[in-house]
């Protein structure tokens, strides 16, 4: 029994999570992939993402990093890690300065207390786009879940610090009650 419409639809589809919806839906929108070649997926399991861009882009460099272990991909080259630790993967280290896209669905734990979800959501959006500007070319992309939230607008500034276009997406695929949302940015 699937819970909803989304995870219905992703086991008929033969993706592994319904968060690949979401990045569908944002791809639509703004072409995700156009003059990409290497791609970071963090907090990428169970893969949905990973496995989308795998189809998408079957010859080009992509690498996914999770806490939890994630099952292959065909094409993806996974670490097991806490994304704080990325400058030790070698593989990844090796491509620093040379990410054309780098998308994160990282989400911290929620704990359900407002001012500490806020604080704890903003230093993981914060310490994403810091991994994101470091391993990036300078026309690189980034997409990266945050919430609406207290903080959002305080986030929203530093990305529009360092991406000429900086977009709100609420993908359809992301539950209505949730207040989860997708800024993406990029210099035209
Ligand atoms: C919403 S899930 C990602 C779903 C994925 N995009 C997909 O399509 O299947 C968020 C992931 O972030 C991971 N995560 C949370 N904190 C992390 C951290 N510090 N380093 C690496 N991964 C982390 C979690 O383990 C979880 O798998």
């Amino acid at each position: 029994m699937y819970r909803d419409h989304w995870a219905k639809k992703a086991k008929l589809d033969g993706f592994r999570s319904r968060a690949v919806y979401k990045i569908i839906e944002i791809d639509q929108k703004v072409d995700l992939f156009k003059n990409v070649f290497n791609i970071l997926d963090i907090g990428s399991a169970p893969g949905g993402w990973s496995e989308y861009v795998s189809k998408k882009c079957p010859q080009n460099n992509i690498f996914a990093i999770d806490l939890l272990d994630m099952k292959p991909v065909k094409n993806v080259s996974f670490f097991k890690a806490d994304i704080r630790e990325i400058d030790k993967l070698k593989p990844i280290l090796g491509k620093k300065g040379s990410f054309d896209l780098v998308i994160s669905d990282l989400a911290p734990n929620i704990t359900g207390i407002g001012a500490i979800d806020d604080e704890a959501i903003y230093e993981y959006n914060t310490l994403t786009l810091e991994v994101a500007l470091k391993y990036s070319n300078n026309k690189s992309k980034f997409l990266v879940k945050t919430f609406q939230n207290s903080n959002l607008r305080k986030f929203k500034s530093f990305m529009e610090k360092n991406f000429t276009l900086v977009q709100n997406f609420k993908p359809l695929a992301s539950k209505a009650q949730s207040s989860e949302i997708y800024l993406y940015g990029e210099n035209q």
